[in-house]
């Protein structure tokens, strides 16, 4: 581990417009430095760099982050290795912790397992290039499937013969830790021996993103109903299934450049579709999508093609896990090979050419898809149609993202269409899913004070129309809250306190109820209790990402877009830099404000159903809390106009 130390001093030293420059023209303008945006194909620039603020983002895209993450997205770093780069840029010398025994362990057992995989792929290349049962038997059978030696070699494609323990015998000559043995799932014990466990199989290396090889994949040459098609490495400390995309480390520079990835089921899908030029493709290895693979897809590209094949379980296959890519904001399309092939042997049967046509003309949108799949099945009957159209309701409420704002009203205008119902009402009922989604989320989080105090959730929104779900007003002042004290906390402010205390005085009975905003301020009182110092800068290089992400988006760069938020806020145009305390004054008497609203709401709802003898004390609350309400908007009107 790097020491936060040198952490600290990397980050002091960081210029954004010296390190972005490196990769993205810039141009000065203003105070801000614009270029055209490296994440997405633009003619004009809409990518803004804040060296005050440390940050870029994009108005095109929506990207956003701090150098750390600009190299992470660009260069594909891992976050150690962005400070490593910035690092050997600044001339500082990296310290290192102690690691504790337990970390040297796992990373001691990670390194001999990846040898030990590095050991037998190049030994299963040799037996297939070099031996006789390698030519009889794997390379013809390669060959006869249409793959050819340069793609082999690429893939560092090999073959296990069919004797009990050849590569049994050639780990244990090389001297390699038998106590590793079983979790490489290489070489099984039998009766006291050492035995191979993927005998007369053509072995497919699994490669991670670096390059590693974490795992294998065997296949069965003669059909042998006794076994698996395919045996896979059995997890262990870094062959981690739900993690793992074939291909993708071949596939990286692919998926950059077209800004798309493939997505198809086995090995040799992968393989043909190389073969054939198409290098922009990875496998999910015939399981559904996990999160962490969506994850992993989504650092290189939002735009995710599944080519499944068209039968009914290739559909079923693909239709799982769509929520889930909808929800990180992925644009999927689908595509269904036809007449019982799959990738590898359509390409093969027609031809790279004819294959890539295919792909572009039969690429269908996945929820769209999925509403002509069921839609079929309606068929009249107003039950099921009724059914669907939560279903699709539903499903659109996990597109949530604000930039995904247009995305969404496509989806609300096209599927109304097709189900030929009200683009009004759908649009109400996406939104109602949200809401229950809201709703739930914050049961989950029940501080016992939140619980007391606050309204899980008005019944009815407090938005005053349905576009302002997506700039919730509630979250909108807490997050300016939030980036106040990210801001100013450590400043003086008034009763002898520094400006944070003074805050979080100020709120002690109205908690902070965004459970992304009390993570912040979490971390913030973490560091300062720590004796770090914790503002917007330094927090925005934290170790974790949430953190790093949230003070990157509450400090963007401003945009009409967000003076248009404040507009809406109904903050004051423009308060003096250094009037701060007044401008934290109205931030808290808003947010405050906005509590209460929610308060009277709530009482008000509680008072209609109340039974007659509650009714008196709910009157009680009701008048006091417009009495607060009051002088909240009164003191709110002097501070503002006086
Ligand atoms: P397929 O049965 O479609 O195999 O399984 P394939 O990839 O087309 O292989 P070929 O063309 O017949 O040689 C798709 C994927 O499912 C996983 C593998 O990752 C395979 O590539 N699988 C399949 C297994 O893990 N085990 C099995 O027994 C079968
Ligand atoms: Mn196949």
């Amino acid at each position: 581990m790097i020491t936060s130390q040198t952490i600290q001093q990397i980050t002091s030293r960081i210029d954004i417009i010296d390190v972005v420059g490196e990769f993205v023209k810039l141009k000065k303008r203003g105070t801000n430095y614009i270029g055209n945006c490296p994440f997405h194909n633009e003619k004009s620039p809409s990518f803004t760099v804040s060296p005050a603020k440390e940050i870029y983002k994009c108005f095109g895209c929506g990207k956003s982050g701090n150098t750390i993450t600009f190299l992470m997205e660009h260069e594909k770093y891992s976050y150690v290795e962005s400070l490593r780069w910035l690092a050997a840029r600044y001339n500082i010398e990296v310290e290192e912790t102690e690691t504790s025994p337990a970390q040297k362990m796992a990373q001691q057992v990670a390194e001999s397992l990846y040898a030990i995989n590095h050991f037998a792929m190049d030994f299963f290349a040799k037996q297939y290039w070099e031996t006789e049962a390698g030519e009889t038997i794997a390379q013809s059978y390669m060959q006869h499937r249409g793959f050819l030696k340069p793609i082999v070699e690429k893939f560092k494609i090999g073959y296990n013969p069919s004797d009990k323990d050849t590569l049994a015998k050639a780990l244990l000559q090389n001297q390699f830790n038998p106590e590793l043995f079983a979790k490489t799932g290489l070489v099984v014990e039998r009766n006291g021996e050492w035995q191979d466990n993927y005998r007369d199989r053509i072995i497919f290396p699994i490669h991670n993103t670096t390059g590693k090889i974490i795992g294998f994949g065997a296949r069965q040459i003669a059909k042998n109903d006794k076994s698996p098609k395919y045996i896979n490495s059995p997890e262990n400390d870094i062959y981690v299934k739900s993690r793992i995309l074939y291909g993708s480390y071949f596939a990286r520079t692919a998926i950059d450049k077209l800004n798309e990835c493939l997505l198809v089921e086995g090995y040799t899908d992968v393989v043909s579709l190389h073969q054939a030029g198409i290098e922009n493709v990875v496998a999910s290895g015939g399981t559904s999508l996990t999160i962490d693979q969506l994850r992993l897809i989504k650092k290189y590209t939002q735009n995710l093609t599944i080519i499944y094949d068209g039968d009914a379980a290739g559909v079923k296959a693909a239709l799982r896990g769509l929520d889930m890519a909808l929800e990180e904001g992925l644009n999927v399309q689908l595509v269904l090979i036809p007449d019982k092939e799959d990738p590898d042997s359509y390409v093969n049967k027609v031809g790279p050419d004819a294959f890539r046509d295919f792909v572009q003309s039969a690429k269908k949108d996945f929820v769209l898809f999925q509403l002509e799949v069921q839609l079929k099945e309606v068929d009249g009957d107003l039950n099921k149609k009724n059914t669907l159209v939560n279903q699709i309701a539903e499903t659109l409420s996990k597109i949530n993202k604000p930039e995904d704002f247009t995305k969404l009203q496509e989806y609300v205008k096209k599927c109304a269409s097709l189900l030929r119902i009200d683009e009004t009402g759908l649009t109400q009922l996406v939104n109602k899913f949200k809401r229950d989604k809201i709703v739930k989320e914050e049961k989950k989080m029940s501080y016992d004070e939140a619980a007391i105090l606050m309204p899980s959730f008005p019944k009815e929104t407090n938005a005053e129309n349905d576009n302002d779900l997506f700039v919730d007003r509630d979250l909108a002042h807490e997050r300016n809250l939030v980036r106040l004290v990210l801001e100013y906390g450590s400043e003086k402010g008034p009763k002898e306190k520094n400006i944070a205390d003074w805050v979080f005085e100020e709120i002690e009975s109205f908690p902070l109820e965004n459970a992304d905003m009390v993570y912040l301020i979490d971390a913030y009182k973490k560091w300062t209790a720590e004796g770090k110092l914790a503002n917007s800068k330094t927090l925005q290089y934290h170790e974790d990402e949430r953190v790093q992400k949230w003070v990157v988006t509450l400090f963007e760069p401003e945009h009409e877009l967000s003076q248009r938020w404040n507009e809406k806020l109904g903050k004051p145009e423009r308060v003096e830099e250094k009037n701060f305390i007044l401008e934290i004054e109205i931030g808290l008497m808003y947010f405050k404000l906005r509590k209460v609203k929610k308060m009277i709401g709530q009482n008000q709802s509680d008072l209609e159903t109340a039974p007659e003898k509650e009714q008196g004390q709910l009157l009680q609350i009701h008048k006091h809390l417009k009495e607060v309400e009051r002088e909240l908007t009164q003191s709110i009107g002097t501070v503002i106009f006086k």
